[in-house]
């Protein structure tokens, strides 16, 4: 067992993070400078919006704005969700880098976040994956609930493998596991992921955990065991999925950032510039920041990172 020399870390703030905040729309400007401030911190590959349904997804309802409004910089790779043909069609106007379509291993969840069963998401996905192979865009899968789903509870290895497999038939070049609802313990994750790798290969998989039970790094410590090295995260561990209640974000990209500094593995990602980036966010959601190293270093005031080196890394 050897742990990655490199990690790719997909950063969901903006697209995960921000699609379940309550209240009012969070203006386009404060988005777009959150993108800005991630890729300054060095993230190269930042999911940026939704172009989904805005009845379902208000708070992506500007996606193309926000598209429109970011300022590119060269070696970041700008991802979005499409759902459908028409979210592609108006995601390559926009002018994204990569797309991603997702379904979920559990019936339930399905129906609740796409309103379609597994057969007809897939069968869904193949016109975007024919148009986008058209148009040079890659396109990222998710599997949501890969271990539990708040509907109908456990979900077999097995089930998951075969929904990884299809997508990754249908073309996807990575497919991202989602822990949905945060569920999951190291076992699980490893169990759950060595099925997957029967039908898929480790380097074409991610790890997409949230960290409602606290148990995401210890998963991903287990998974990057098994040679997982693409994981996605979210700043400050902004979020939740509006079909998935009481589920909370991603594991904060902090957190991982500051657990891979630890063991040596590199990212490419500068941990003050994203501290700073996770503080100002919470900052102006006015919301309490949910990661551990990010109240760490930012201090009570939120504002003191520089002083506060991360002096104990390895
Ligand atoms: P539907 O109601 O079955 O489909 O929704 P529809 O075709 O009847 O469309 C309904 C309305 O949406 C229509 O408008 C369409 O025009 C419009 P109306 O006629 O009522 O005015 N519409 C669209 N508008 C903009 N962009 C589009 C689009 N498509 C239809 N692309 C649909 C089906 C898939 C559209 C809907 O269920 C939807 O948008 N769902 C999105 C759910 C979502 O975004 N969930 C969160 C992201 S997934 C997630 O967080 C999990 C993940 O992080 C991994 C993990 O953690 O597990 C990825
Ligand atoms: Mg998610």
């Amino acid at each position: 067992m050897t742990l990655p020399k490199h990690v790719r870390l997909v950063e969901m703030g903006p697209r995960d993070g921000l699609q379940n905040e309550p209240g009012p729309v969070i203006a386009t400007a404060v988005k777009t400078e959150l993108i800005e401030r991630l890729a300054t911190a060095g993230l190269s590959h930042i999911e940026a919006a939704s172009f989904v349904s805005p009845k379902w997804v208000p708070q992506m309802g500007d996606a193309a704005e926000v598209m429109a409004g970011i300022e590119r910089r060269p070696g970041v790779r700008y991802s979005v969700l499409t759902p459908n043909l028409r979210g592609f069609e108006n995601a390559l106007a926009a002018g994204v880098d990569e797309v991603a379509v997702f379904a979920a291993a559990s019936e339930s969840f399905s129906q609740k976040n796409i309103n379609c069963s597994i057969a007809e998401s897939l069968e869904r996905f193949r016109p975007v994956m024919e148009a986008a192979r058209k148009e040079g865009i890659a396109v990222r899968g998710y599997v949501s609930t890969v271990i539990d789903c708040p509907y109908e509870g456990s979900i077999s290895p097995g089930q998951v493998a075969v929904v990884a497999r299809d997508l990754a038939a249908l073309g996807c070049h990575e497919i991202s596991l989602g822990d949905t609802i945060g569920t999951g313990t190291p076992l699980k994750a490893k169990r759950m992921l060595e099925a997957v790798a029967r039908e898929v290969p480790m380097e074409r998989l991610a790890a997409h955990f949230h960290d409602t039970y606290g148990q995401a790094l210890a998963n991903l410590y287990a998974v990057m065991e098994e040679g997982i090295a693409v994981i996605d995260a979210s700043v400050a561990g902004l979020g939740g999925c509006p079909y998935a209640r009481g589920a909370s974000g991603n594991v904060a990209t902090e957190d991982v950032l500051y657990m891979l500094n630890g063991l040596g593995i590199e990212t490419g990602v500068d941990l003050e510039k994203l501290v700073d980036a996770g503080a100002w966010i919470t900052c102006q959601l006015k919301r309490r920041n949910g990661s551990k190293v990010g109240q760490a270093l930012a201090g009570p005031d939120n504002g003191n990172v520089q002083k506060r080196k991360s002096h104990d890394q390895d």
